[in-house]
């Protein structure tokens, strides 16, 4: 899989893109991340990114001719499957959007700005606009790195248990069942008894029973969604 990113502040997304799992996934050669400087992409002088926007509201807009020229010049090199633009207005993330796009070969990530981009630019250039939530960042960087390491890990071979992913929250619908580890007892706080039981059909009910408990406790929206 291959992953592109325009953006105007790149340091914002190497360094969260560029640890543990996700760091690894690249250097197995399973996704190859890009990143590309929207300045790079100007013609003028100043490598001017932004302009105020038309109309009464204060705000800075990013133009739409170092865009169009950055994704014109990445489209001529590989067809790409989606051309995401994040939004705090996009379709909301979840980890049903997360699969899809593992799935893809070509994804084209551009990093909303300031008030954002010319209008026109998600008229014309972009197949999907995805938010992470419903609050505000100061750009789509930190967006753009949350949906990349949700979509990498599940790229077939880059967890070395895959089995870790299909029992990630949400990924059967439900939040996943607490977990524990060494020592048994700490402070007097035990471990459940049925996990050091090693009656394995036992622990896989008590999990089922314990992630639809959390799930309808925490997450009731999560039950009712199909
Ligand atoms: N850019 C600013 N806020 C955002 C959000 N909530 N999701 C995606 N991109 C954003």
């Amino acid at each position: 899989m291959r992953i592109d990113i325009i953006t105007v502040l790149p340091e914002l997304i190497e360094s969260p893109l560029n640890h543990s799992i996700i760091k690894r996934a690249q250097k197995k050669g399973l996704v190859s991340i890009n990143l590309h400087h929207l300045r790079d992409y100007t013609t003028d002088k100043h490598r001017t990114v932004d302009d105020y926007a038309f109309g009464p509201d204060a705000g800075m807009v990013l133009k739409i001719e170092p865009i169009y020229k950055a994704i014109e010049k990445l489209k001529s090199e590989r067809d790409y499957d989606e051309i995401i633009y994040t939004s705090p207005d996009g379709e909301p993330y979840t980890q049903k959007l997360a699969n899809i796009l593992s799935t893809k070969e070509n994804i084209l990530i551009l990093c909303g700005h300031y008030k954002g981009v010319d209008h026109r630019v998600r008229e014309h250039l972009i197949t999907r606009e995805i938010s992470i939530g419903d609050y505000v960042l100061s750009g789509g960087e930190l967006a753009a790195a949350i949906i990349v390491d949700s979509v990498v890990r599940l790229v077939p071979g880059v967890l070395s248990d895959e089995t870790s992913a299909l029992t990630d929250s949400f990924q059967d619908g439900l939040l996943a069942p607490p977990v524990y580890t060494r020592p048994a007892e700490f402070n007097g706080w035990k471990v459940p008894e049925i996990l050091l039981s090693g009656n394995f059909k036992e622990i896989e009910k008590w999990q089922m029973e314990q992630a639809y408990e959390r799930t309808k406790r925490l997450r009731p929206n999560l039950l009712r969604e199909e």
